[in-house]
């Protein structure tokens, strides 16, 4: 059992401000290009958003944060700029994670670690060992992470625990193994740099969640920027496949979500 509910199975408690922002942080080079810089500046600007991203989000009471920092996909990029990402991330990490830890932030990574050099998978080790009491704001770094590898490694770990599985498993069952299998689904989720898609984010986890999508490129989006988002999340009407009627009706009675009977399922049916 997960201990959060599925979106799907139940009806997640819902807030005004989101418990779980997941963001594609994208439009790095575009920003250095438009300085006439290289790519790699753009980058390099894009880890200051990320630190005041995280500063923004502690103070706004967000319990997860959620970034997707380099895709499965991204291995298709320049050598040079891959070499880039990987040196930029090595130096995050040595850098960065005594400050989360000061600060009380729970530090992951969710992705394939496989193909990461030796020297970072041991430093992602540490981090999460090190922050793993900290309960502040859980911060969770996609790296060489893809929807469609979450899925099937969750596929293969449930099997390799649960070999009668082979027979016939629930959405329960397969969720527990998923990568973010410590957190609710995300409540809002954000993407900067214009384009409007999920380049494999966060399949599964992201079916029930509202969808932002801005032209400002992540090294400008701010504090103010994420204001915005949290806004426009808070004017949405979240009904998970319910009606509207049906939601006016129950903050008429000021019936707390959980007065809803859940949705039937090939469980509880
Ligand atoms: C996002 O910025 C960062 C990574 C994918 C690592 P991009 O590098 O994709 O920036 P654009 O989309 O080319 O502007
Ligand atoms: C998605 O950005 C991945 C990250 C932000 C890490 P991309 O810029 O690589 O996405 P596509 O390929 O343009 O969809
Ligand atoms: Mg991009």
């Amino acid at each position: 059992m997960t201990l959060f509910p599925s979106s799907t199975q139940d009806i997640p408690p819902v807030g005004g401000v989101p418990r779980h922002i997941a963001i594609i942080m994208d439009g790095n080079g575009r920003w250095a290009k438009k300085r006439f810089m290289p790519r790699v500046a753009g980058h390099r600007r894009g880890v200051e958003t990320v630190r005041e991203i995280i500063g923004a989000c502690v103070e706004r009471g967000v319990a997860y944060l959620t970034l997707f920092a380099f895709s499965s996909e991204n291995w298709r990029r320049p050598k040079e700029e891959v070499n880039f990402l990987m040196q930029l991330f090595l130096r995050a990490l040595e850098e960065e994670v005594a400050k989360l830890h000061e600060n009380g932030i729970r530090f992951r990574i969710i992705g394939d670690l496989s193909r990461f050099d030796p020297q970072i998978v041991s430093l992602i080790q540490r981090g999460e060992a090190l922050t793993a009491a900290n309960a502040r704001l859980t911060l969770t770094i996609a790296a060489n992470y893809g929807g469609r590898w979450d899925i099937l490694q969750a596929i293969e770990k449930m099997l390799a625990v649960r070999p009668d599985k082979r027979a016939g498993f629930t959405e329960q069952d397969l969720a527990t193994h998923l990568a973010l299998d410590y957190g609710p689904e995300p409540d809002l989720f954000i993407r900067t740099g214009g384009e409007q898609r999920i380049s494999n984010f966060l399949l599964w986890q992201l079916a029930y969640s509202e969808f932002y999508f801005t032209d400002t490129l992540w090294p400008e989006f701010d504090a103010a920027s994420l204001d915005l988002a949290i806004e426009s999340y808070r004017r949405r009407e979240r009904r998970f496949g319910r009606t509207s009627e049906q939601l006016q009706a129950r903050s008429a009675l000021a019936l707390p979500e959980d007065a809803i009977p859940p949705v039937a399922t090939r469980e509880n049916a």
